[in-house]
């Protein structure tokens, strides 16, 4: 007999309430894992996760430092959801901290399930924290925000 699908992933079994994507911005990053993107159990490797999620905060780090940044930290990150081959998989990034050389950004990320329509997922929450660099890799004061 086939192993049942997790609850999150049937909404005949999930009690959890439908969610939907953020209304009031975009994602810096969607993208559809592969065969390839997989784990030993057939969902995706955590690490292909991780290295979009990192993708995803520099854009708006990157954007706020005005040039080139380097992820200094990983300061949590909560695998909430598994992710399988053809979800499509939305990043969310903002900041919500800076210091002198460093910003802070908040990934959030959903998966809306190819095999059941619409429904989405919230399968990861991360906070990395990057860092403004300047020509000799060293770390730069932010300019001021305009
Ligand atoms: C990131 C790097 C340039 C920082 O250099 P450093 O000499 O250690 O810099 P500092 O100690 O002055 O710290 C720089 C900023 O990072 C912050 N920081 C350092 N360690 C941190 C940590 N563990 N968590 C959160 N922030 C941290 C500091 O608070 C500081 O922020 P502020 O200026 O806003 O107060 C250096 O550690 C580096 O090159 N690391 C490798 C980066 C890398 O290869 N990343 C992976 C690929 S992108």
């Amino acid at each position: 007999m086939n192993s049942p699908l997790p609850n999150s992933s049937n909404p005949a079994l999930s009690t959890a309430a439908p969610i939907t994507l953020p209304l009031d911005r975009q994602p810096t990053i969607r993208i559809i894992p592969m065969p390839a993107d997989t784990n030993a159990n057939g969902t995706i490797f955590g690490g292909w996760v991780m290295a979009q999620v990192d993708l995803a905060g520099s854009v708006p780090a990157h954007q706020r430092a005005m040039g080139s940044v380097v992820t200094v930290a990983v300061n949590s990150f909560l695998f909430k959801e598994p992710v399988f081959v053809g979800d499509l998989v939305s990043f969310y990034a903002k900041v919500i901290k800076t210091g002198r050389t460093s910003i802070t950004v908040e990934v959030e990320v959903y998966a809306q399930r190819h095999r059941f329509g619409s429904e989405i997922v919230k399968v990861t929450e991360a906070v990395l924290t990057y860092v403004a660099i300047d020509e000799n890799h060293k770390p730069r004061a932010l300019f001021p925000e305009y």
